[in-house]
């Protein structure tokens, strides 16, 4: 057997102690995986007095990140701290002192991935991300390894499994949105800040990534369009259901003849569609290529294991190459710059929920209105609310430029008093 590699773990929270667990308990499958055994040589934490969920020989824990990253003996450095700085400046410096580097942490990647992605390149390391999306799933190297013969159309997927956990309880248990989300911070599955997930920033910063390895693009974070879960209300949910949808929080990368366009929001599914039964803090990822046609990544898409099982997997595949003097083989820079789309120019069809007088000719106003803009109308229900009535509308496909022209105008129509939500409907192509 080889000479151990060792590793420097930055942080030992949800994930780094899931690291440890599958390093002490795993060892020596992953030893004759990778080639070598691998050790943890020093772990960095924040407060070494802290009680962990697992235990470490004396002298690894340290609250000193120069104990770690200037290391010689150190191979490899795993970040699991996450946040832009001081994750940013811990990686730099490693990549710097000749280590190759292991991440799961989007929020970095999605704001400075050229300029780390460079940085390895010019050092000849490995920087290597599989956990920073999809949590447990398999998709960044079988995105950029396994189906690299293929052009890829569309990337779609569920990528944030706290918003998914929450749109599942609310949709099969009606539990409320607050209460839900409670449970997900204490599972471990939200951001320590849980805001990233509900505004979906979180999943926009993973579609970003998705994005930009799919179709070697620039996608930034601020090219994403970002909406949240927040509007998403119980009616609406009962009404998708009564249409034969589900609604679900994805993100949609698509390479368009015009561009890119990326954007993240709450969705209708059908119910048929394969995302549309993930479940709880599940992930998939639905990848369409001219090769292969449609091909589904799905698992765990939070949580210590799984999200570390990744981790380990970047690691092995790190001794691989360290082993075959092959560190840094795959990078991915030459991302090109593409046009970069506002509105979609897919046609699409749209969920609509407005609250309206209930008087005789409010439909007729509204569905002349949206005829104007050559929209026509596939479904209506009209419902009794508190002495008002509530209007839901499917539209058949139709551009977004021209919906938002009409929702302008339908806003200002004395027949509505608000239109309460918009939702797109993904996923309806024939199956
Ligand atoms: P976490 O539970 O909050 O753990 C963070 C760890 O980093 C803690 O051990 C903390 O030390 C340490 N730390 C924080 N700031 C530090 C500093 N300035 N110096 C040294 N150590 C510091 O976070 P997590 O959930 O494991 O997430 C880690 C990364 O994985 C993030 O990038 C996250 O987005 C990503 N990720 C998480 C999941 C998930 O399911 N949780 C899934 C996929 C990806 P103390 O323990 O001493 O406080
Ligand atoms: N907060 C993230 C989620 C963790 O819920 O998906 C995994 O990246």
């Amino acid at each position: 057997m080889q000479e151990a590699v060792r590793v420097g773990l930055l942080g030992c929270g949800t994930v780094g102690s899931g690291v440890v667990k599958i390093l002490q308990q795993n060892a020596s499958i992953i030893a004759r995986r990778a080639g070598a055994p691998v050790m943890l040589e020093r772990v960095l934490v924040r407060d070494v007095n802290k009680p962990r969920a697992v235990d470490f020989p004396a002298g690894v824990l340290t609250d000193n990140p120069e104990e770690v990253l200037d290391d010689p003996k150190i191979d490899i450095i795993v970040e699991v701290i996450g946040g832009i700085e001081p994750a940013g400046a811990f990686i730099r410096r490693a990549l710097k002192n000749g280590k190759n580097v292991v991440t799961a942490n989007k929020d970095l990647l999605a704001a400075e991935w050229a300029d780390l992605m460079d940085l390895a390149e010019t050092r000849r390391l490995d920087l290597l991300f599989e956990a920073s999306v999809g949590g447990g799933i398999p998709i960044i190297r079988p995105l950029s390894e396994s189906l690299s013969a293929n052009r890829i159309e569309q990337v779609l997927g569920i990528v944030n499994g706290t918003t998914n956990y929450v749109l599942t309880e609310m949709s099969e248990q009606g539990k409320d949105m607050a209460e839900v989300l409670q449970e997900a911070i204490a599972r471990g599955y939200a951001e320590p800040d849980p805001t990233a997930d509900i505004t979906g920033l979180d999943a926009a910063r993973k579609i970003a990534i998705l994005g930009a390895i799919a179709f070697g693009a620039h996608v930034q974070l601020e090219d994403v369009s970002v909406t949240g879960i927040t509007s998403v209300n119980a009616r609406d949910i009962l009404y998708a259901k009564e249409l034969g949808y589900v609604i679900k929080l994805v993100g949609v990368a698509t390479e368009e003849p015009e561009g890119v366009e990326v954007r993240v929001g709450p969705v209708l599914l059908p119910k048929k569609h394969p995302l549309a039964a993930i479940r709880g803090v599940h992930n998939a990822i639905f990848v369409r290529g001219d090769a292969v046609g449609e091909a589904m990544f799905y698992g765990l898409g939070a949580g210590s294991l799984p999200t570390a099982s990744s981790v380990i997997s970047d690691i092995v595949e790190a001794v691989r190459n360290l082993r075959s003097s092959a560190s840094g083989r795959w990078i991915q820079t030459g991302l090109q710059r593409k046009p970069i789309l506002t509105h979609t120019v897919r046609s699409l069809a749209y969920y609509l929920r407005l609250e309206v007088t209930d008087r005789p000719g409010v439909l007729a106003a509204v569905a002349g209105l949206l005829a104007e803009y050559g929209i026509s109308l596939r479904t209506v229900i009209q419902r009794p609310v508190d002495g008002k009535a509530e209007l839901v509308l499917v539209t058949h496909p139709c551009l977004a430029i021209h919906l938002d022209d009409a929702m302008q105008r339908l806003s200002g129509l004395a027949e509505v008093e608000r239109v309460a939500n918009c939702f797109a409907l993904e996923g309806e192509e024939e199956r």
